[in-house]
């Protein structure tokens, strides 16, 4: 049996590989690592039980760090494992730095690696998603796709050979869970009931890691006098308090971060969407949600350019307006991210490709 070793570490790559482990599981032998880069029940474990992902095989337990020791640390670890499993393929998700140590150790045993969301760019090398796209995409020998500007990204790196694609596997994720997400009460037990709301999300460097960015944000939302739901990441949940930021208005509710059957609740039934995440905004658009990005560049352009979601950067002083502006903005309906059916793509290509080579 043809073994796929799959390298899994953050919040987002739980999600992504939810549908893809699904399929893969058909026809390969899968075994799940998870790095441990994120590791809070609520970060890590409740997505598995949620989203019926089998319990990893192994987790390396690394842990948070500056990036050189965080990667460094999954290398180590990562090579250890890859050497005893000898898998025939390792698949990596999106851009985070267990995407490209995956695709680091891996390309180093010489083991062929499947990158799915695969051609995105930013072109802010400041991100350090950008470099972990840049080096996984040019190490990967199979590159699943999202979306059509990213095959044109990749043909301008010169990369054509092994590009595949499929659409966009965390719209197969949504549509899977839509449903029964729709039973989640996280709406009563925040006692929203019918109460308009806005919903926010920040964890990006850039937004977190300034003080003097991190309170203009805050006090800009406080500001808006709207109730606000913001299930607060770690990362700017610790950082705040590092800088003894608090919130003063009871309008902006943070909470701890949710789940995914109540994250898809809140981004169905909310007014707008703000947002720094890559899932989220690509979330709001198939929840029906306009989106404010709080980031000056975006990777998933076909949002902005369909009128679903507008870049504002760290100009926190447009919100207001710019919501009042989307009442008039002309929402364009198109099939950005694929039919649903990534998953089952990338693994019809995978047989295709491993069982008959
Ligand atoms: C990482 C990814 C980012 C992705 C995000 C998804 C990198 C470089 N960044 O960012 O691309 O969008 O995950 O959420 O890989 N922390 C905890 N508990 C946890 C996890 C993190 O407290 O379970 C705190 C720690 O203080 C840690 C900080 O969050 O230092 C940042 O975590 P880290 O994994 O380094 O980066 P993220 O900001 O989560
Ligand atoms: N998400 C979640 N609970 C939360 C916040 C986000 O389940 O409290 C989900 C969200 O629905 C999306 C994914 O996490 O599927 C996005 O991950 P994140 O924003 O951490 O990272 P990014 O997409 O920016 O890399």
């Amino acid at each position: 049996m043809t073994t796929i070793a799959t390298i899994v570490g953050a919040r987002p790559q739980f999600i992504k590989c939810a549908p893809v482990s699904r399929e893969i599981r058909k026809d390969f032998e899968e075994v799940l690592i998870h790095t441990g880069q994120h590791y809070d029940y609520n970060m890590s474990q409740a997505f598995f039980a949620e989203l019926g992902i089998p319990e990893p095989d192994y987790n390396l337990g690394i842990g948070s760090g500056n990036h050189g020791v965080q990667t460094g640390r999954m290398l180590i670890e990562l090579e250890k494992v890859l050497l005893k499993i000898k898998p025939d393929l390792v698949m990596v998700y999106g851009d985070t730095n267990s995407t490209m140590a995956g695709a680091i150790v891996a390309a180093k045993l010489g083991t062929p690696i499947a990158h799915v969301e695969a051609g995105l760019r930013s072109f802010n090398r400041q991100m350090p998603e950008e470099i972990n796209r840049i080096v996984t995409d040019s190490l990967s020998k199979y590159l699943f796709v999202p979306t059509q500007t990213a095959v044109a990204l990749l043909a301008k790196e010169g990369i054509q050979k092994g590009v595949y694609l499929t659409g966009d596997v965390m719209y197969d994720a949504f549509l899977y869970n839509a449903q029964v997400a729709e039973k989640s009460d996280i709406l009563e037990r925040l006692e929203i009931n019918s109460q308009p709301y806005y919903l926010t999300t920040v964890h990006r460097p850039q937004n977190t890691d300034d003080p003097t960015i991190l309170k203009a944000l805050i006090s800009t939302l406080e500001r808006l006098n709207e109730l606000i739901i913001f299930p607060i990441h770690p990362r700017t949940r610790n950082l705040m308090k590092k800088y003894n930021i608090t919130v003063k208005n009871p309008d902006l509710q943070l909470i701890e971060p949710v789940g995914y059957l109540d994250m898809l609740k809140l981004e169905k039934h909310a007014k707008v969407i703000l947002t720094d995440s890559g899932g989220v905004q690509k979330e709001a658009y198939f929840a029906g949600a306009p989106c404010l990005v709080l980031r000056p560049e975006t990777e998933w352009v076909e949002l902005v350019e369909h009128g679903w979601a507008k870049l504002i950067g760290n100009d926190f002083q447009r919100i207001p307006t710019e919501i009042e502006n989307f009442a008039d903005f002309h929402r364009e309906n198109a099939m950005l991210f694929g039919d649903g059916h990534a998953s089952r793509k990338i693994t019809e290509i995978l047989s295709s490709l491993l069982y008959h080579k």
